[in-house]
């Protein structure tokens, strides 16, 4: 670990007196890194690069080395742009986890069209000229992915290189990558495997064997995608333990939970204390910088909103590692707003604003809502307006107490008069102290 943190540019020092304020400063004070998915199309967009530069200390393309984007067709490889991502964390001092070499999805249809043999090749081709294109750069590989079924069966998944090639692929994979970069920890990573469960009893069971027979393998991925059907587990911290005691290190991979407020704050404080409370779980990765971009964007899962704002889980995650940002006390006031649509008749319709507050309290916010005239606003409820001389800008305060909790909501409403234009109402930034 003390490498890892080496190599991503992070001392951990003990006995700090100030507390860190970013969560991969906070990570590198508990000895593990925090890291998030990145897409190489985004790293021109600067919020998304500062937040990821200023929060982060390990990335993970999150779709630039699966098979399909490395090798479309058969050993032509196009590096890019994996490439590009690679070339920017590390000259920021970020480590770089590999993801992922063997997987059954996002795998070239030419893969599944070859027979036994030559499968085999050119299974063992991809990852000796990925691995050695990346040799000495990456901290941990994701050598299998998602080779298990889900459900009681505790069978291996079909795909083309299970059904051809039989279990051993997986060891066979193992061994190809060891040799490929001896320095880079090689790890199986899997989904609902997160709990004590009979999947990830099955891998357990693997991962068992493997120690037992000296395959090699140094850790294992728990991606940990929550939501409200896949809650964050009660036995999360005892499942990461049996693994570790396996004698492999763990890693959160791609930790993602759906929903919003405190709600979610909480589960990322559970999810995160699970890893903290195993001396084995060496770093966590949330699976993208913000909302807006995340693979599972209608869940707002992550712990930037699509402004870059803090949410309330960003606090969350930063308080359970032992850092303290704006948000932890002293307080930096910040909402967010959106806007729906709830009725509509042919002449008029009503909007609702919705008004959040981050990741700290505020004691009162302010917004605006624009209409296109000849649209014109006939009432308001649960708000207090004021309006520019054009009559078209609506400047929005609380009616009475405007305090909310960090992550709280409060909304209001209002109708507009259509007078022949039905277009959205353009809703302002919110200020909030
Ligand atoms: C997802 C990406 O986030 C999406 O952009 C892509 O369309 C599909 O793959 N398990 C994994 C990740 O191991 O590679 C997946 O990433 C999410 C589930």
């Amino acid at each position: 670990m003390a490498s890892l943190l080496a190599a991503a540019g992070v001392s951990a020092l003990a006995g700090t007196a100030e507390a860190a304020s970013t969560l991969g400063a906070a990570a590198a004070e508990k000895g593990r890194y925090f890291g998030t998915a990145v897409a190489a199309n985004h790293l021109g967009e600067s919020p998304y690069v500062s937040t990821l530069d200023t929060e982060f200390n390990s990335v993970t393309p999150e779709n630039e080395m699966k098979w399909d984007a490395l090798e479309s067709t058969r050993n032509s490889f196009n590096f890019g742009a994996a490439d590009q991502i690679v070339n920017h964390a590390r000259s920021r001092g970020m480590a770089v986890r590999g993801h992922t070499l063997v997987w059954h999805s996002q795998l070239p249809g030419w893969v599944g069209g070859l027979g036994a043999a030559d499968l085999r090749s050119a299974m063992n081709n991809h990852i000796n000229q990925v691995m050695g294109h990346y040799k000495g750069k990456i901290h941990s590989w994701d050598v299998v992915n998602e080779a298990f079924q889900d459900g009681s069966s505790g069978a291996r998944r079909s795909s083309p290189f299970q059904d051809k090639l039989g279990n051993g692929f997986i060891e066979e994979a193992f061994r190809t990558a060891r040799a490929a970069d001896p320095a880079a920890k090689l790890c199986y990573n899997d989904y609902n495997t997160d709990g004590v469960n009979a999947k990830s009893t099955a891998v357990y069971n693997m991962v068992k064997d493997f120690k037992a027979r000296g395959v090699p393998i140094d850790c294992v991925g728990f991606q940990s995608h929550f939501n409200s059907a896949s809650p964050v587990p009660g036995d999360f911290r005892a499942n990461l333990q049996r693994f570790a005691d396996l004698g492999v290190d763990v890693q959160i991979t791609e930790l993602d939970i759906e929903g919003s407020g405190t709600s979610q704050a909480t589960s990322y404080t559970n999810a995160v204390n699970a890893c903290l409370a195993v001396s084995r779980c060496t770093g966590i990765t949330v699976w993208g910088v913000t909302d807006k971009y995340s693979w599972r964007a209608s869940g707002t899962p992550l712990l930037f909103d699509g402004n870059y704002n803090k949410k309330p889980a960003y606090n969350a995650v930063l308080t359970a590692l032992g850092g303290s940002g704006s948000g932890g006390g002293g307080g930096s006031a910040a909402c967010t707003v959106s806007y729906s649509r709830t009725d509509e008749w042919s002449d008029r319709f009503n909007g609702k604003v919705t008004v959040t507050a981050g990741s700290s309290a505020i004691s009162t916010w302010t917004t605006t809502v624009t209409v296109t005239s000849p649209q014109k606003i006939s009432s308001t409820w649960n708000g207090s307006p004021t309006w520019d001389s054009s009559g078209n800008v609506m400047t929005m305060k609380p009616n009475g107490n405007g305090s909310l909790a960090a992550g709280a909501s409060t909304s209001f409403g209002f109708t507009v008069m259509k007078n022949g234009n039905a277009s959205a109402p353009t809703v302002g930034s919110c200020t909030a102290s």
